[in-house]
């Protein structure tokens, strides 16, 4: 260890995956992650059986992320949490231990806006293995279980939500569709794994008339519902007969809706870096049509490693390095906010 090297710890549980990292000068050492299988019985996340699965995950997560790193708790700079967006009794769990932490081996507390890191997620370095880093500003378009966002990023600190849903986000889009179509939560992996040898032109689904950079989800799932209803009583069956095309058909829908706001964003904002965030731009779509996009704009696309897109401990130590970096610490009131908002992390809307 370097004596001017900025290691810092960072934890996550926001939502229903506990999860712990170390970096060494924003070099991911290590990024553990227990998710909770529990929630697939009741198809969708349960806060209270969450917070408690993370009151048993966090002190081995939190120990195997050191050890995998080979870090002393003694070397570390200090510890970022996830004060917020998310489930008030997870976040709990995470802000409460990293306090305890800090006090126990007296280094600073930097506070986290979860949907912030999924933004700087882009700039998490593997050991040996660089990859180019989005450029600033960027356009970043964050799509998650819990958030669909388009986010003009104009420094590590300072970004602006342009564009958000307005009503469900993406990921919850695809999981409420695909357990409509009786597949197993969280249904937006199962759903792409159908599509790919679906027909994407077998229902032509409408898209949402929004105003601006804004999305709408909503709609779509009634179209869904409305539409399986109508043929089923024509065609007993439709449904699992025509799987594989309905999945890709929704699929279709949803990520030209996604990618037509990130072009319209793209034409406004004139960016010469795009990035993709969260766990839905796992989706083969799209990220297929994200680097189309890129290409047809002659822009430099960013994906990060999938294990950096879904929720992760990676980029809340990541951004918490470059609020270290700035001196900007919590001291031991801070708190769990679930509606958390950032001063530095705002909307505005053009
Ligand atoms: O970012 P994330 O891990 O957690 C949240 O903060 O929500 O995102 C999880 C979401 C879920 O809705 C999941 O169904 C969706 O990402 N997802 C996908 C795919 N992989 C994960 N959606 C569509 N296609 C995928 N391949
Ligand atoms: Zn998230």
């Amino acid at each position: 260890m370097n004596r001017t090297d900025i290691i810092i710890l960072g934890i996550e549980s926001s939502c229903d995956d506990t999860s712990a990292s170390v970096i060494r000068n924003g070099e991911v050492l290590s990024n553990v992650v227990a998710g909770q299988e529990i929630h697939r019985l009741y198809g969708g996340v349960v806060p209270e059986l969450a917070s408690r699965a993370h009151e048993s995950n966090i002190v081995p997560v939190v120990e195997t992320a050191l050890r995998n790193a080979n870090v002393a708790k003694s070397e570390l700079s200090a510890i970022a949490f996830t004060k917020g967006p998310g489930l008030p009794g997870s976040l709990m769990v995470g802000v409460s231990f990293a306090k305890a932490m800090s006090m126990a081996l007296q280094i600073p507390l930097v506070e986290v806006h979860h949907m912030q890191a999924h933004v700087l997620a882009h700039f998490a370095q593997v050991p040996n293995n660089p990859k180019p880093l989005p450029e600033f500003p960027f356009l970043c378009l964050t799509v998650s279980g819990g958030h669909t966002q388009l986010v003009w990023v104009t420094s590590p600190m300072k970004m602006e939500i342009v564009g958000e849903t307005l009503d469900d986000a993406a990921g919850e889009a695809f999981d409420k569709i695909a357990k409509i179509l009786g597949l197993p939560y969280p249904g937006g992996p199962e759903l792409d794994k159908l599509a790919r040898e679906g027909n994407p032109a077998f229902i032509r689904f409408p898209h949402p008339r929004i105003d601006k950079l804004d999305f709408s989800f909503s709609g779509l799932k009634t179209s869904v519902l409305y539409h399986l209803r109508d043929k089923e009583k024509e065609e007993p069956g439709y449904t699992q007969k025509n799987l594989k095309d309905i999945c890709a058909s929704v699929q279709h829908t949803i990520t030209d809706i996604l990618i037509d706001k990130l072009n319209l964003a793209v034409k406004k904002f004139k960016p010469r870096d795009i990035a993709l965030a969260g766990g839905v731009s796992a989706n083969s779509e799209l990220r297929k049509k994200f680097g189309e996009l890129a290409q047809k704009r002659g822009l430099h696309a960013h994906i990060p490693a999938f294990e950096f897109c879904t929720d992760n401990a990676a980029m809340i130590a990541i951004a918490g390095m470059f609020k270290f970096q700035e001196g900007i610490f919590s001291d031991l009131s801070a708190a769990a906010d679930p509606r958390y908002q950032d001063s530095q992390f705002v909307t505005h809307k053009p």
